[in-house]
């Protein structure tokens, strides 16, 4: 089955390509000669994934996925959630989200926090959505250097170390996106069945 990643982050389909079986093969928005950035302005993270599969969808009528993340933190009433790439300002970084996130979290006790990952698929003309979710807390200060986003701020349930003190293998057998990344496999070997 061939399908369409509908991003152009070389990174992200690196990862998925190497959870994939033999029989699904997946190609970005580069092989369809479309460099344009599609929105991501929606209210939710289910919308933008929705959003994104959904306009190339229209577009080239093939099938396609998308994908959309976001950090939700509990007594912040899940912020940064839908504006996490740009929850310092659009012209922010990893850093200054990461060092505005701290700020809010001064002397709060409570620090659960969580990545959320939603996959939307168009298979068939069919849309159908995956979730990866995993659960942690945010720490007070950065720690490691790998990984990106908050990765340096966010400690993974049952883990001392952050993300980004992990290394890439470890971090994607427990992560949000490689949870929804199964679940979408799972998903498509059952229709190659
Ligand atoms: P996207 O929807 O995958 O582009 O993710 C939106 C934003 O969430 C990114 O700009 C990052 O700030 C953050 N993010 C997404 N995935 C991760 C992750 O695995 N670790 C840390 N931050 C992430």
């Amino acid at each position: 089955m061939n399908l369409i990643f509908a991003t152009s982050n070389s990174n992200k389909l690196k990862e998925i390509k190497n959870l994939l079986p033999k029989e699904i093969c997946i190609n970005d928005l580069n092989s369809l000669n479309f460099f344009e950035e599609i929105p991501e302005n929606k209210n939710s993270i289910e919308k933008n994934a929705e959003f994104k599969a959904s306009f190339i969808h229209s577009k080239y009528n093939i099938n396609v996925f998308a994908d959309d993340t976001g950090l939700e933190v509990g007594v912040l009433n899940g912020e940064p959630g839908v504006y996490s790439a740009r929850y310092a300002g659009e012209d922010c970084d990893s850093n200054k989200n990461m060092e505005k996130l701290i700020k809010k979290l001064i002397n709060k006790k409570n620090r659960k926090a969580r990545f959320k990952t939603v996959i939307a698929l168009v298979l068939n003309n069919k849309l159908h959505q995956f979730e990866g979710i995993v659960n942690g807390t945010i720490a007070h200060s950065k720690k490691g250097d790998k990984g990106f986003g908050y990765d340096p701020i966010f400690i993974p349930e049952g883990y001392k170390k952050s993300f980004a003190e992990l290394s890439l293998n470890e971090k994607n057998e427990i992560s949000h996106r490689s949870i929804a990344v199964k679940k979408l496999i799972n998903f498509i070997k059952i229709q190659l069945t």
